[in-house]
């Protein structure tokens, strides 16, 4: 099937309101979303992989304690503000894209959160990206090849999931799947956050998704779910368990998937975000390298510590 510019996704919603309770005190007043990753803000690597994936309007969910995500995004405070992107996305055509924000206050869950979005997105198919999820991978192109496996099929939901160990599960939004054919995993249903034992698969939702507008209908009848809050997942489940086509592509393996999440994926996001950086990472690498050698053997030199020779 080919695509024509006229049915071409370019519309994405960026879920940003979360309050990041797990990075607290980090997270008091610096939204997660600016989080540095490596040398950027994680936002920014948000923004750089719709970029590459020709999205061209991108609408910003923020919430209470999130200014500075405008303020970073765009000079000018206030609701559908347009915004410049930063600098260093100059291989893209930033004068094609237009940033905009909204409130969702307070903050009622993700599924509450895309809700907010119904209005921008009007009766186009559109990307769901969240504002603490950082994919790398080479081009930046894991949303490209999620909008291309959707606009390839009758799909009226494509998720970007990745394996994930079995006691990670209650992290994470678990898939079933009910067949695989040519790389696209058929969604018979989705569960947030199960207990190890009850997940459905070792498949987790990565906070990336495409939908048709039919989500909305399905947002708009949801009860309170898990954390009584209003969840995505139980929508997407209600759009596969009614017989609606739902799917998965997965990750590639040299694919990463890094979450600001809570202390210990935050420290594994900025690791791996300072060694995609060209400039930056052989020394970074290096100096990884030693602390490893130190941290096995505390005999071997420890490379934050100067000795001087007394002689
Ligand atoms: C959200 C979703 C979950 C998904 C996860 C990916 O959970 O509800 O389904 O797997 O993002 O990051 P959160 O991490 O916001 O609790």
């Amino acid at each position: 099937m080919s695509i024509g510019t006229a049915n071409r996704i370019r519309k994405a919603v960026v879920p940003a309101a979360g309050q990041g309770t797990r990075l607290y005190p980090l997270t008091k007043v610096q939204p997660k979303e600016m989080m540095p990753v490596g040398p950027y803000p994680a936002i920014d690597w948000v923004i750089q992989e719709l970029a590459a994936a020709e999205i061209t309007e991108i609408l910003v969910i923020t919430g209470p304690g999130k200014s500075a995500i405008e303020a970073h995004l765009d000079p000018q405070e206030g609701r559908l503000a347009r915004a410049d992107l930063p600098l260093w996305l100059t291989e893209f055509d930033s004068s094609r894209i237009t940033i905009y924000f909204t409130r969702q206050n307070p903050p009622g869950g993700l599924g509450e959160a895309v809700a907010c979005a119904r209005q921008f997105v009007g009766d186009e198919d559109f990307v769901v990206a969240l504002g603490d999820s950082v994919i790398i991978s080479e081009q930046a192109a894991f949303t490209r090849r999620l909008l291309d496996a959707h606009q390839t099929s009758p799909a009226v939901a494509t998720l970007g999931v990745q394996p994930i160990p079995p006691e990670k599960a209650s992290s994470y939004g678990v898939i079933e799947v009910a067949e695989e054919a040519e790389g696209r995993l058929v969604i018979s249903n989705v569960v947030e956050k199960p207990e190890p034992d009850q997940a459905p698969s070792k498949l987790a939702i990565c906070g990336r998704y495409v939908f048709s507008p039919e989500i909305f209908a399905k947002l708009n009848d949801l009860q309170a779910g898990r954390g009584r809050e209003l969840q995505l997942t139980d929508a997407i489940a209600a759009l596969a368990t009614s017989d609606r086509l739902v799917q998965a592509i997965p990750l590639a393996p040299e694919e990463l998937r890094l979450d600001v999440g809570n202390l210990v994926s935050y420290s594994q996001a900025f690791v791996r975000g300072m060694l995609s950086h060209p400039a930056i990472a052989p020394s970074f690498r290096e100096y990884l390298l030693r602390l490893a050698v130190h941290l096995q053997d505390s005999s071997q030199p420890d490379p934050d510590r100067t000795t001087t020779d007394p002689a």
